[in-house]
């Protein structure tokens, strides 16, 4: 029977080259559109690895849809090293980004020093942090040093008590300073730039003015690439994004699941032999013999 996929995947395996950033620059050059999913552990990145996704994203959006929280805002680096490190375990071929978190990276030391732990601990390729023309020293440091940093602008996460959950750059000035920020995130070394919830023309605009990757996510079809979160997409969120589309059902189909278990372990009818090992009924006898 084919593997559809392997938990336990090791991180490398002879015959299967990684992906690597210089690979989404040509993808680019070529025309050809790609995708990126997040992925918050071992399992879920050795399936979209498999499933032939080039690039996994360890989103700070881990901060909902694991943890529970209403925003990104309380991730922590550990949080951050802990499931990048499980990403990195499951992958094979797949590069692996990871983000920096909220004020992780406030300065470019500080920034180098949390890229550091991801880079050294989790065994990630390379950052994403999000912001415009101010965060240019921090990504030509990080880049100097050997970083690949993916940038983020539009709709930026970490920002959503300042900028509000909502479409950006719709007006001329706000979209004029998206372009400007993209152009100034490509010329201080960012491999790639992930474009949140902006109009698609201005996305397309900005994706036509750019060497490197744009990576839409509510920013229309005219992007280099789309990434989605693990959840939207597989139908694990009661509401997902408009921006998203459930290719899956996966919550109710791990539910029904449940319920079934529930059924036949209330009834009796889990396990059976097959799923239970044996003892000798002479063995057990001596085992359960009065001692002495
Ligand atoms: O944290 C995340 O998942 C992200 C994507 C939505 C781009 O930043």
């Amino acid at each position: 029977m084919k593997k559809v996929f392997a938990v336990y995947a090791a991180p490398t395996t002879p015959n299967i080259r990684p992906v690597t950033v210089a690979d989404l620059k040509a993808l680019k050059q070529a025309g050809r559109r790609f995708a990126m999913v997040t992925a918050y552990d071992v399992s879920a990145a050795a399936i979209a690895d498999q499933a032939g996704v080039p690039i996994l994203l360890v989103g700070d959006s881990l901060g909902m849809v694991m943890l529970g929280h209403e925003t990104t805002l309380p991730v922590t680096l550990d949080d951050m090293v802990r499931h990048s490190a499980a990403v990195v375990r499951g992958r094979r071929r797949a590069l692996v980004i990871a983000d920096l978190p909220f004020l992780t990276y406030a300065t470019p030391d500080q920034a180098v020093a949390s890229a550091g732990r991801l880079m050294q601990e989790a065994g990630v390729q390379g950052v994403k942090l999000e912001g415009g023309a101010a965060m240019v020293p921090t990504v030509t440091k990080l880049v100097e040093l050997g970083v690949p940093v993916m940038a983020h602008l539009g709709y930026t996460p970490q920002s959503t008590h300042q900028i509000g959950l909502k479409v950006q750059g719709k007006a001329a000035e706000d979209a004029r300073r998206l372009l400007e920020d993209a152009l100034a995130l490509e010329a201080a070394g960012a491999f790639a730039i992930v474009l949140e919830l902006i109009p698609t023309a201005l996305a397309a605009a900005i994706t036509e003015r750019l060497t490197i990757p744009t990576i839409g996510i509510g920013a229309g079809a005219g992007c280099d690439a789309q990434v989605q979160v693990w959840h939207d997409i597989l139908g694990l969120n009661e509401h997902a994004p408009r921006h998203a589309k459930r290719f899956a059902e996966l919550g109710a189909a791990v539910q029904a699941a449940l319920v079934a278990y529930r059924e036949e372990v209330e009834a009796g009818a889990f396990p059976t032999e097959a799923n239970s090992s044996r003892i000798a009924p002479d063995v057990l006898a001596e085992a359960l013999a009065p001692v002495g």
